[in-house]
């Protein structure tokens, strides 16, 4: 696998916010390493404002949900909607040109 792996859900299990399916450990499920449960591939945040649905699998349809859930999970903190409302402006403007393989809907497991 290329590019950085993190944990999904530092602070609070991550299956419970996106409402992902519990028996999808990411990396776990290649590895069967314990400590390889719940870690994910970082995406790049390029173009996301244009490319919902979020996450690995596409559990969270809007965009300040999934910043939500990140701050939430990943940084234990608890944003203001004018918080939410920046970041969403500053994920637009990573907005750029959309590769066409972006566009195609991917196979999910
Ligand atoms: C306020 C800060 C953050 C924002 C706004 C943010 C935003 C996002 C967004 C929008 C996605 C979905 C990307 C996509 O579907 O293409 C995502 C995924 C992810 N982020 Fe964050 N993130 C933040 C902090 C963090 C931190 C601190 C970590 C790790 C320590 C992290 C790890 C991840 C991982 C592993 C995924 C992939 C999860 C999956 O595929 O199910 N994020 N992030």
């Amino acid at each position: 696998m290329s590019g950085v792996v993190q944990k999904a859900g530092l602070f609070a299990d991550y299956h419970t916010l996106p409402g992902s399916n519990p028996e999808d450990k990411g990396r776990f499920e290649v590895t069967q390493a314990v400590a390889d449960t719940d870690i994910f591939k970082v995406p790049s945040l390029r173009n996301i404002a244009e490319t919902y649905p979020y996450f690995h699998d596409g559990a969270m349809a809007d965009l300040p949900d999934a910043i939500e859930t990140m701050a939430s999970l990943q940084l234990n903190k608890n944003l203001s909607e004018e918080e939410v409302e920046d970041i969403v402006a500053f994920l637009k403007s990573l907005t750029g040109k959309i590769p066409e393989d972006a566009l195609k809907v991917p196979p999910m497991p």
